[in-house]
């Protein structure tokens, strides 16, 4: 088996892609990355330089010189945690409308592959197994239904201490899926080769099962 495997964990917004993981990251002893975190952190760059979220080819500058890390469990921006900071709605829906640029995910797309190195790599987003690791050992398309994902992130917000609204949520979370799934540029979708995982009727810990025992097979037969 190669030195480096790579587990890509792709899919909808709240199905759980996070947590998983980061999970099986841990157990295998391998590293994670989070790709909706550059994103993300891409978003929250621009705003605070005052670029608009729409302007390809400045936001795409910007992302080719993010002064982006992530250490100590936080993410952050130059000397600034901003780790609750690209948590708000505003910025994931700012997020999906940089990710929607082509130029932008073509300033992102080798800082994203740099981060597999031995002993390998768990990477969650939404085209992981389609464009930035299309030779992954092993791929997972992570869904839930729309009712189920609305509910966990508002009780995310909920044990956040934040204020939260269900309807609201449910109308965000689809404008983005929406978005994600329609865009030109390595749009949301299963790949034919990625296991389906549904998770809105299973724990954390069954997921983390699945995709641990799918792996373990994908590496006894080498592929
Ligand atoms: O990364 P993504 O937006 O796909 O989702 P997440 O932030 O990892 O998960 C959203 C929430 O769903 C978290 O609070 C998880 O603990 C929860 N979750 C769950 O309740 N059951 C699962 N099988 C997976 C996640
Ligand atoms: O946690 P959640 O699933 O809500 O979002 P995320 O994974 O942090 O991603 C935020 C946004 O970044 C998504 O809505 C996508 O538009 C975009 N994204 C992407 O286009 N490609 C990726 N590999 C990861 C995220």
């Amino acid at each position: 088996p190669t030195l480096k495997p790579v587990i890509t964990i792709d899919g909808p917004s709240a199905s759980g892609k996070g947590t998983v993981a980061a999970l099986v990251a841990q157990q295998l002893g391998l590293h994670y990355l989070d790709s909706g975190a550059l994103y993300r952190l891409t978003a929250l760059y621009a705003l605070r330089e005052g670029v608009s979220w729409e302007d390809e080819q400045n936001v795409a500058r910007l992302a080719a010189q993010l002064p982006a890390s992530f250490h100590d469990d936080k993410a952050w921006l130059g000397e600034a945690d901003v780790s609750a900071a690209i948590r708000a709605e505003d910025i994931g829906m700012g997020a999906s409308k940089v990710a929607a640029l082509p130029a932008v995910r073509a300033a992102l797309l080798t800082r994203q592959r740099d981060f597999l190195v031995p002993p390998g790599l768990v990477a969650d987003g939404r085209d992981m197994g389609s464009v930035v690791f299309p030779r992954a050992e092993l791929k997972v398309f992570l869904t839930a239904s729309a009712e189920v994902r609305a509910e966990r992130r508002y009780k995310q917000l909920i044990a956040k201490g934040e204020s939260a609204n269900l309807v609201q949520i449910q109308q965000d979370i689809s404008d983005r899926d929406a978005r994600d799934a329609a865009r030109a540029v390595a749009p949301l979708r299963q790949e034919p080769d990625a296991h389906l995982l549904d998770t809105s009727d299973l724990t954390i810990e069954q997921a983390v099962g699945q995709v641990l025992s799918w792996f373990d097979k994908a590496r006894g037969t080498g592929h």
